[in-house]
């Protein structure tokens, strides 16, 4: 038992997809503190401090006068003490009531204070578009013409950003711990979060909602880099065209990639969520409707830009459309990879 525990970890890590190389660690140690890379997170670390502060000195206050009174009271060697008459005392009881409805009142309205900030997003806020599916994040950024990137979110440093949130299915629940924020995102309607990040680094995203089979894998990374960096370190990260020395299959691979593919297809003739995609090429496969396909170019085509056309027997029609996120030339890649998969 110990040590299926002790090895839980690496094995936890090896079912990763092989395209998302998952999320980094959520800190350095198990006993440190999460890293705060957010105003947001700054402030209430602060106001999470200011309450343990006032919870470690009511403990002790309550503590220490029980201890007191343990011993000023405890039965004395011989004899029975008296009690002494017990009546009741108002200044004292006025005091201990008011000191800790002070406390409260401060708590209540610096909590409300940094509610309201974090609930509105300035004006002026850089969009972002997020959408969950079982089990990816999609990311788009208006700013970019045509990029959609699974799973990694791209921020720059001191610049507030809005993301406008929804699901294609069930709900998700988008969790950045390193900005203290989380929000469900749910299909069929919008929900937004907004932050601005102060330190450049690769934080930790998360779906906290269980979703699903794949819920433990929707994970991905929030790379803060610096205002000046980010229009080119965001171009690049989009930017999804075969290399001059690149041979087809690779690039496929890393189309595999930016789609997010591998959460639902295998490469090792595991079946998930969608068929695998080992030997898939050239199989004879039996749809829903009884008919039979053959799985070629077209069929592989037809698949990613209508997926719920022909759904193989035992499938469900869960895969969204990649049509208008991939390119032809994406698209041919893709194949590529597929037809090597043998
Ligand atoms: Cu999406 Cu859990």
């Amino acid at each position: 038992m110990l040590f299926s525990l002790l090895i839980a970890p690496a094995a936890a890590e090896a079912a990763l997809p092989p395209s998302n190389p998952g999320t980094p660690p959520m800190s350095d140690s198990p006993w440190s503190l999460l890293p705060a890379a957010s105003a947001n997170a700054e402030a209430l670390d602060t106001l999470y401090i200011f309450f343990w502060i006032l919870c470690g000195i009511a403990f002790v206050g309550m503590i220490g006068v029980q201890a007191y009174f343990m011993w000023k009271y405890k039965k004395p060697a011989e004899g029975h003490a008296k009690t002494s008459p017990l009546t009741h005392n108002g200044k004292l009881e006025f005091i201990w009531s008011a000191i800790p409805t002070f406390f409260f009142v401060i708590l209540f309205a610096w909590g409300e204070i940094e509610f309201m900030k974090q609930a509105t997003p300035p004006p002026d806020a850089m969009d972002v578009r997020v959408t969950g599916q079982k089990w990816s994040w999609t990311i788009e950024y208006p700013e970019v013409k045509g990029c959609s990137l699974t799973n990694d979110l791209y921020v720059p440093v001191g610049v507030p950003m809005r993301l406008t949130m929804t699901s294609m299915d069930v709900i998700h629940s988008f969790y950045l711990p390193a900005f203290r924020l989380k929000k469900d995102v749910v299909p069929g309607r919008y929900t937004v979060l907004w932050f601005e990040a102060t330190k450049p680094g690769l934080y930790p995203l998360m779906c906290t909602e269980y979703c699903g089979d794949e819920h433990s894998s929707m994970v991905g990374r929030v790379h803060v880099v610096p205002q000046e960096e980010y229009s080119a370190v965001l171009a690049k990260a989009c930017e999804l065209k075969q290399g001059d020395a690149e041979p087809l299959e690779e690039f496929g691979a890393r189309v595999v990639t930016r789609g997010g593919c591998a959460s639902c297809h295998t490469t090792d003739g595991t079946v998930k969520t969608g068929p695998s995609f080992k030997g898939l090429f050239g199989k004879t496969e039996t749809l829903s409707d009884g008919s039979t396909v053959t799985v070629d170019e077209n069929y592989i085509r037809e698949s990613i830009l209508e997926p719920n056309a022909k759904i193989v027997s035992g499938f469900s029609p869960q895969m969204p459309s990649f049509a208008g996120r991939f390119d032809d030339k994406q698209i041919a890649a893709l194949i590529a990879y597929i037809k090597a998969q043998k």
